[in-house]
């Protein structure tokens, strides 16, 4: 029979995209939502690509009752992906509380019952954002953590050490935490990707949109970095490989072929490209030209960061495979797909 897998959060961005991954592989997936980020028509999306639909149920996690009946309801779950977060770092200034109650209440409310309904094995979303602007470069796993720029990174952190500290209690549990770079990109079939409520906050997506005319210009936020040409750099790791090192995780633990029972890794390609070389290189790839203006820094930025991957490399026996010219590509296709242009 296959193996039950709860994900969180399965009908947004990088959740749809490990569901597909999950299937394939076998999984039987049920997805917990409440829709307040993403969209109902992502499950038929996901049934299109994979002839399957998962199993779904819409309510919040951060309400304990209705978590409590959830895993009454599905008592066979092996192992759960935790993708359900607020994730917008700019709102997460102005609403700390909503930031801290969801993000926090709902990994504990599912700690608590993992140990209640026996379910041993979880995978966390975390983010390179714990590292704030890191010392020296590339980051790996012993770069020291830094104090978050904003509440939602702030959530990050404390997530890790909540599962840290209730693995150390609880010697059943067994905890993986990703500490995922930029995520971009989206399914190659171009049914599921990125759906930004409102003004997209992130570089891609703002590039997409752009792109489609849905904007006037991007607006570069600086270029007065110590870099080569001036602009930021991150680590665009794209999110069909990003799914699937979850797979890897999963399987990681389902097998025990874990170390220790709380361990965390980066997840990124280990190449660190700038604001300018991505829209460059998005320029070429699809031929569509793109109007932007260089304006002031954006406040809370880091100047650059890209992954130290040998740990995901070697102990994961996880690589990023797909290029930033291909990941660009998936990005403009489904963009092209929602808004219906040829
Ligand atoms: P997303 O908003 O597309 O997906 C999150 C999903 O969780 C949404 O569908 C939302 O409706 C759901 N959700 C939120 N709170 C919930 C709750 N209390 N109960 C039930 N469902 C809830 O975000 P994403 O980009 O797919 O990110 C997934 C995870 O990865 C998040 O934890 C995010 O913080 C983390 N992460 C994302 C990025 C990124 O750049 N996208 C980078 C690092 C880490
Ligand atoms: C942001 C968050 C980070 C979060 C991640 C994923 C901040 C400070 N950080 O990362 O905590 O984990 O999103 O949700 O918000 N850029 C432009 N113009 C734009 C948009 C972005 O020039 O319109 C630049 C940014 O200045 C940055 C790069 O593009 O240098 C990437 O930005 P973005 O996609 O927002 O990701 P991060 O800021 O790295």
């Amino acid at each position: 029979m296959s193996k039950q897998i709860l994900v969180t959060g399965g009908t947004g961005y990088i959740g749809s995209h490990t569901v597909v991954e999950l299937q394939k592989e076998g999984f039987d997936v049920v997805i917990v939502d409440n829709l307040s980020n993403s969209r109902i028509e992502v499950l038929d999306n996901i049934e299109k690509i994979t002839g399957i639909r998962p199993a779904f149920e819409q309510f919040d996690l951060a309400e304990r009752d209705k978590t409590d009946a959830f895993f009454q309801k599905y008592p066979n779950i092996e192992a759960i992906i935790h993708f359900a977060a607020h994730k917008a770092v700019g709102e997460s200034v102005g609403k700390p509380l909503m930031y801290y109650r969801n993000n926090l209440v709902s990994l504990m409310n599912l700690l608590e019952c993992m140990k209640k309904y026996d379910v041993a094995n979880m995978v966390f979303s975390s983010s390179c954002t714990v590292y704030g602007q890191p010392a020296t470069l590339p980051v790996t796993e012993s770069t020291p953590r830094q104090e978050a720029e904003s509440p939602y990174g702030n959530t990050k952190a404390i997530c890790e050490d909540i599962m840290r500290d209730f693995c150390k209690a609880t010697d059943s549990l067994n905890c993986i935490a990703l500490r995922y770079f930029n995520p971009i990109g989206a399914h190659e079939s171009g049914l599921i990707g990125e759906f930004p409520v409102g003004i997209p906050n992130n570089l891609v997506p703002f590039i997409t949109q752009t792109a489609a005319g849905l904007r006037d210009e991007l607006k570069i936020f600086g270029d007065d970095y110590n870099t080569a040409d001036g602009t930021a750099i991150r680590d665009y790791i794209n999110v069909v490989d990003l799914s699937k090192a979850h797979v890897v995780a999963i399987n990681r633990l389902l097998n025990n072929k874990n170390k220790k029972n709380y361990e965390y890794f980066n997840v990124g390609t280990g190449n660190g490209y700038s604001v300018m070389q991505l829209v460059k290189t998005f320029i070429e790839v699809t031929g569509v030209q793109l109007k932007y203006q260089v304006v002031e820094r954006r406040t809370g930025d880091i100047e650059k960061i890209y992954a130290d991957t040998s740990i995901a490399n070697n102990e994961l026996g996880w690589h990023a495979e797909k290029s930033l010219e291909e990941t660009l590509a998936t990005a403009w296709n489904w963009e092209k797909n929602v808004r219906n242009i040829d």
